[in-house]
């Protein structure tokens, strides 16, 4: 069997009706299928063979129950364990999307749909006198608890894998970026174009010119994804809009001129488009990186996201729920690297320049403060090494001596792992999460990622370095974390605006 899953859309409505008619003897019309797909809180999947409907269900949610409306098997593809899968399948969507219970009326009659609906914990309750009008038939309703989602969201069955096809619009700083993803694993297509030799020359991100290139280079970077997508698929033509099941982007936080463009685009598409909209903190995609890059990361888990805008140690004790242990109270640590570099006069980004000196150097030849290292909280500051480092610079200078650039490098980095290091790894141990990730363009750093890993694996944590690719700012890690936000329900309006603050704590 090679069945999988996927929300209904509009295009179905035909075909699901005509399976309907022959499966039930007082069918719905496609007319009241579309009327469904329409109205809110509702979940409706199809599963689909090549391009043929076999099966569908679909669930309506009520106060903390979610009633499972129909489902109905092709009679030819029935005895596969289809209906075991859709039915499951709508449990997990009915969990996710909140619901603490499951609910539904069957035929007496029909043994083997009450023995499927047995075998998924479900227990008959109670009888409706009269329900069936065609037959007088009294419908036996059963319920059953629904397993707490905890954000967890099951990605089909192994029979039916769950492969919705999201498009996400990444433009949060410097780099246009479209990705098209199957499932939240199965990277289609995955553009980017950087403006960075572009801001380059002027040491740094220039935020008006970010946003004019964002507008030019949007509709080109969708296109191109669309169009390698569609050759992924084994089409001989760009993916269509109407394949997709939803757009996702990035709405903050980042520079309110440049995620503007991204989210005004997918406002654009989903409105003309009718699919829905899923937005994704910037953040999050960042660390989702390393859940596309490594299946077994997972909850709990503890994450250090460093970038040119952020320091923070994250803990996801669940799919979905962020609390920000810690953060920078002044510089963060991309900005760093890149002051530090623009002072020695290296050029921009200064990170990787930096980090590939550092790689020369003696991290212990120079001692610079640890700040914050025994702060006793998560709280990171690196302001005052930026200033210790400049001063040495100057100092040196003055002196008329001459800078060893790899050793400066190395025991500047040095003293900016050594205090993520330590914060991490009671970050750890104090969440009891088992697993760890780095993420953000830092995470690039090779010796933040050594000294990362090592700790790690000496406290017996599963431990994550993105791969260098999606490091740096991508669309793909967008698509990732937007995957579990579709499956939980989450839609941004067509009214939303960027948030360039936008916090990643669920609470
Ligand atoms: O995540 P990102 O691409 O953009 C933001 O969301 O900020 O991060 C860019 C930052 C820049 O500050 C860059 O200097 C830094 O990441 N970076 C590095 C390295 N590669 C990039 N910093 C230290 N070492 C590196 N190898
Ligand atoms: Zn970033």
């Amino acid at each position: 069997m090679n069945a999988h899953l996927r929300d209904m859309r509009e295009g179905d409505v035909g075909a699901v009706a005509a399976l309907e008619a022959i499966s039930f003897r007082d069918p719905w019309s496609a007319g009241a299928f579309r009327e469904e797909l329409a109205a809110p809180r509702r979940a409706y999947l199809v599963a689909e063979e090549a391009t043929e409907l076999v099966g569908y269900v679909g669930i309506m949610l009520v106060d903390d129950d979610a009633h499972l409306m129909n489902l109905a098997v092709r009679p030819d593809r029935r005895g596969e364990g289809l209906g075991r899968s859709l039915a499951g399948e709508a449990m997990a969507r009915a969990s996710a999307m909140g619901a603490t219970r499951m609910t539904l009326e069957v035929r007496p009659s029909n043994a083997s749909a009450i023995a499927l609906y047995e075998s998924l914990g479900m227990i008959s309750v109670g009888e409706r006198p009269g329900y069936y009008a065609d037959t007088g038939e009294a419908a036996l309703i059963m319920w059953g608890d629904l397993p707490a989602a905890g954000g967890a969201v099951r990605l089909g069955t192994d029979d039916a894998p769950y492969t919705e096809l999201i498009l996400a619009i990444e433009t949060s700083c410097d780099e246009t970026a479209a990705a098209v993803m199957r499932g939240g694993r199965e990277l289609l297509a995955d553009v980017v174009a950087s403006q960075i030799d572009f801001h380059a020359r002027f040491g740094g991100v220039v935020p008006e010119i970010a946003s004019r290139k964002h507008t030019e280079a949007i509709v080109g970077v969708v296109d191109e994804a669309l169009a390698l997508a569609g050759e992924a698929l084994g089409y001989d033509a760009p993916l269509p809009f109407a394949a997709l099941d939803a757009i996702a982007v990035t709405h903050g936080p980042g520079l309110v001129g440049a995620l503007v463009v991204g989210l005004a685009y997918a406002k654009g598409l989903a409105m003309a488009t009718g699919l829905p909209l899923v937005g994704v903190n910037h953040l999050e995609g960042h660390i989702f990186a390393n859940v596309l890059a490594d299946p077994e990361v997972g909850p709990p888990l503890v994450a250090l996201v460093v970038s040119g805008g952020h320091t923070s140690l994250v803990h996801m004790p669940e799919w979905g729920v962020y609390r920000t242990l810690g953060e920078t109270l002044d510089d963060a640590t991309g900005e760093a690297f890149d002051k530090v570099a623009k002072v020695l006069g290296l050029g921009y980004p200064g990170g990787p320049i930096l980090s590939r000196l550092a790689e020369e150097g003696d991290p212990a030849a120079i001692e610079f403060p640890r700040a914050m290292m025994r702060s006793g909280d998560y709280a990171f500051s690196l302001s005052g090494l930026k200033t210790a480092v400049i001063n040495h610079i100057r100092h040196e200078q003055q002196a008329g001596r001459e800078i060893h650039v790899p050793d400066l490098a190395a025991s500047f980095q040095q003293a900016i792992i050594d205090v993520q290091v330590a914060k991490a790894v009671r970050a750890v141990e104090e969440t009891g999460a088992t697993s760890f990730c780095l993420a953000g363009g830092v995470a690039a750093n090779p010796a933040l990622r050594r000294a990362l890993t090592g700790a790690m694996e000496r406290l017996g944590v599963h431990v994550s370095v993105p791969p260098l690719h999606l490091c740096t700012d991508n669309a793909a890690m967008i698509a990732a974390a937007a995957h579990y936000r579709y499956l939980r329900g989450e839609r941004l309006g067509l009214d939303a605006e960027p948030i360039t603050s936008l916090r990643l704590d669920t609470e």
